[in-house]
């Protein structure tokens, strides 16, 4: 009857078919539409009862994003009073779910008098992941459905249910394993003639059989390290409270309140701007996201070592079969037994089972031979960090694998032109540069060379998306995105030791703000050996300042690596960190033969001067184009780095406090600080021109999207 919702009669039962592609999103038009069909299937003496389908790929996706923060997402009829007007209806309506119920979604199957879903559709509630509640009754009506310590789950995680456990909770009141339409028509007909009509919510007492006294302070307790920062977790429970207190008309205004209190957040603006980051993430300016992408059935991997082998578990727990090559058996045998231990691992703690072990170990095939690799779609090189080396596995990949394949390089900063150069291929050369540990980050730098063909790009955004990484497409520079940006962050870590903060205090002002580790605690952790080979490929950019990164050297040359060797720039035993004495004494010594006067450092100070200078790299690589949006920047260090994902990442920080504030820090320490403020403290030319247009980094973005 109208574009988005078909209406048709089956005997006495009116059929609602959502029809709007692809998700069945809720915007105004069609609420408006269900409404008018609704209202008619009311009116229609011939109709006793209605059906709620998808004529769509899933059942309902909820909100419809593009309306958020705007006045359109609460055009009348707006989903609150829709699913009011719904739940008062005089006749049952049951819905029928397949695929996906989320959001506004799954409270619109709340809203119904009776639920049935295919077996395989899930349940979720997401919002909290956008820094929100869900705000059409989810919070009340779930837990009368279900229960409390399910509502708590759903509500505070975000993670969907499947049917199954959805049945078992009362939620739904029938699994279909066949034609969802046949069974909810016939369920329907049982309802009618059991006699049992409508149920109001309102009706419903909160079950808290399952549910203790102490409960909620108790889940709280559990949820706190998580959900540490972030606003609507807490408002999410706060929320699930009043549903236990207030009769469920209150129990609604309480939950609109809350809903609109997380709205005006700085959580909320900076989830959300993550949320539309990593969909903006996959359009690469230049590249037409329809080009066809290469197929990528079968995948090799050169070198078994850290990163290897956890690149090539993520193509195995994706299904896909994988060759791992190394030079000599011993490195072979010693790659395929750390993986197994790591599948094991994961098999103890109940992840997997022993079969999944099993099978995705049948999934990777070791080899010592090049001439194994001919029909691989798709290779990645892991091998040490060294030209030569690459060079010496490229040239031999360009000999042997097949026309068409994809060669890719895991350098973290290494020119991959030059990489793409020791081949005859350049087009078909890329960068996939994983982050450590490869089977758990979900950050993958895609690194563009100046050659690589449009539909490699493309086809490794949909690998990356196979195997569940999160994406960011970045040009070829020292570092690229992630490592560029860390640089300077580093830089002013390892100087405030210098000048008289402890390692302790910088960790804990960086967690204090959120990340999810201290800088020097990290640098324990990837290795000071690391830091210092870094450095020594590119001394030159570096050799204007003396002081630059000496105390790292220092610990380098001492042979403290970190927590390799149990000392860095903290004690070890095991994983227990202490403070070290010898190290401030060490530091003193330092910044007495350089100059440097030491003195108290406020946290102020240590935070700005490690934050800025991200943002102000982050700034350059924008304005360089090495990476196309602020967003994309948000992203790396978001889920390769652990920047709090509640602040939205440096850049999202940086517009957040307004870009005028962020050039007045950084330009009062360049003159606070003397020659080190001079060398370093130069503020990037696009946070300049934005600060003074007052624009934002996202303002700029948009033009690249
Ligand atoms: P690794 O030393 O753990 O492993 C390298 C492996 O390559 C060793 O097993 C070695 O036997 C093998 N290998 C060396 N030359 C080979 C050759 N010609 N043919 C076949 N196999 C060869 O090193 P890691 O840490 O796995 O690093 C590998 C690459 O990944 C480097 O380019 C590194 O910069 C990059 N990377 C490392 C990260 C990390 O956190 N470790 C993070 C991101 C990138």
């Amino acid at each position: 009857m109208t574009a988005r919702v078909t209406y048709r009669i089956d005997g006495d039962i009116a059929i609602l078919g959502l029809t709007q592609p692809p998700v069945n999103s809720l915007g105004q038009a069609l609420r408006a539409e269900l409404q008018q069909a609704y209202r008619q299937a009311l009116s229609d003496d011939q109709v006793a009862a209605l059906v709620l389908v998808s004529e769509a790929r899933i059942f309902c996706g909820g909100a419809d994003i593009q309306e958020f923060g705007s006045d359109q997402a609460f055009a009348s009829p707006d989903l609150p009073s829709l699913l009011n007007e719904l739940e008062a209806s005089p006749k049952p309506v049951v819905a029928a779910i397949h695929g996906m119920a989320l959001g506004g979604g799954l409270e619109l199957a709340l809203a119904c008098d009776y639920r049935i879903a295919d077996v395989k559709a899930r349940l979720g509630l997401p919002e909290v992941n956008l820094g929100l509640i869900p705000g059409a009754g989810g919070t009340q009506r779930l837990p009368r459905l279900a229960n409390v310590s399910l509502a708590l789950e759903m509500i505070t995680s975000g993670q969907p249910i499947a049917a199954e456990r959805a049945h078992a909770s009362g939620l739904l009141g029938r699994l279909s394993q066949g034609d969802l339409l046949t069974d909810a028509l016939e369920f329907t007909r049982e309802i009618l003639e059991q006699g049992a009509q409508v149920r109001s919510c309102a009706d419903i007492e909160v079950n808290a059989d399952d549910f203790p006294a102490s409960g909620f302070d108790d889940f709280r307790a559990s949820i706190a390290r998580k959900t540490r920062g972030f606003f609507a977790p807490e408002r999410c429970i706060q929320a699930i409270e009043a549903a236990c207190r207030l009769p469920l008309a209150e129990g609604l205004e309480r939950e609109q309140a809350l809903f609109k209190e997380c709205m005006n957040t700085p959580q909320a603006r900076a989830q959300q701007h993550l949320f539309f980051a990593e969909r903006e993430a996959t359009k690469v300016p230049g590249v037409d996201s329809a080009t066809p992408a290469r197929s990528v059935r079968s995948v090799a991997v050169i070198g078994a070592g850290t990163m290897g082998g956890g690149i090539a578990m993520n193509f195995a727990n994706a299904g896909i079969p994988v060759k791992l090559l190394e030079l000599k058996q011993e490195a072979l045998d010693h790659g395929l037994a750390t993986i197994r231990k790591n599948y094991e691992i994961s098999a103890k703690k109940g992840r997997m089972t022993e079969t999944q072990v099993e099978q995705r170990m049948a999934l990777l095939e070791g080899t010592l031979s090049y001439e194994d690799l001919g029909d691989a779609d798709l290779v990645i090189e892991a091998v040490f960090e060294s030209m030569e080396v690459k060079k010496a596995v490229f040239s031999r990949l360009d000999e042997v694998c097949k026309p068409g394949a994809i060669l890719a390089s895991n350098t973290s900063t290494l020119d991959l032109n030059q990489i793409a150069s020791f081949t005859k291929r350049p087009q078909d050369v890329i960068g996939l540069h994983f982050f450590s540990p490869a089977n758990v980050m979900r950050l993958l730098e895609i690194v563009r060379g100046d050659q690589t063909a449009d539909d490699v790009i493309v086809t490794a955004l949909q690998v990356a998306k196979a195997i569940r990484k999160v994406p960011v497409v970045v040009g070829v520079c020292f570092g690229f995105v992630g490592n560029r940006m860390l640089e300077p962050y580093g830089r002013e870590a390892h100087r405030l030791i210098l000048e008289g903060a402890t390692p302790a205090q910088v960790d804990k002002v960086l967690t204090g703000f959120g990340l999810a580790m201290g800088p020097l605690s990290m640098f324990d952790l990837a290795g000071n050996d690391v830091g210092y080979l870094v450095r020594e490929s590119r001394r030159e950019a570096i050799a204007h300042d003396p002081s630059y990164n000496r105390l790292g050297d220092e610990l380098y040359r001492l042979g403290r690596y970190g927590q390799k060797t149990g000392r860095g720039f903290y004690l070890y035993q095991g994983r227990e960190q202490n403070e070290d004495p010898e190290l401030i004494q060490l530091a003193e010594e330092l910044a007495r033969d350089l100059g440097i006067e030491r003195r108290e450092i406020s946290d102020q100070e240590i935070l700005e001067r490690c934050v800025f200078m991200l943002i102000n790299e982050a700034a350059d690589i924008l304005s360089e184009g090495i990476a196309s949006r602020s967003g994309d920047c948000d992203l790396v260090w978001v889920n390769g780095y652990g920047f709090p994902a509640w602040r939205g990442g440096p850049m999202q920080y940086a517009d957040e406090l307004g870009l005028v504030n962020v050039l007045e820090g950084i330009e009062k320490y360049r003159k606070d600080l003397g020659d080190h403020g001079e060398m370093w403290f130069r503020p990037s030319n696009l946070l300049k021109e934005l600060a003074s247009a007052g624009k934002t980094f996202r303002n700029f973005s948009s033009q690249n999207s």
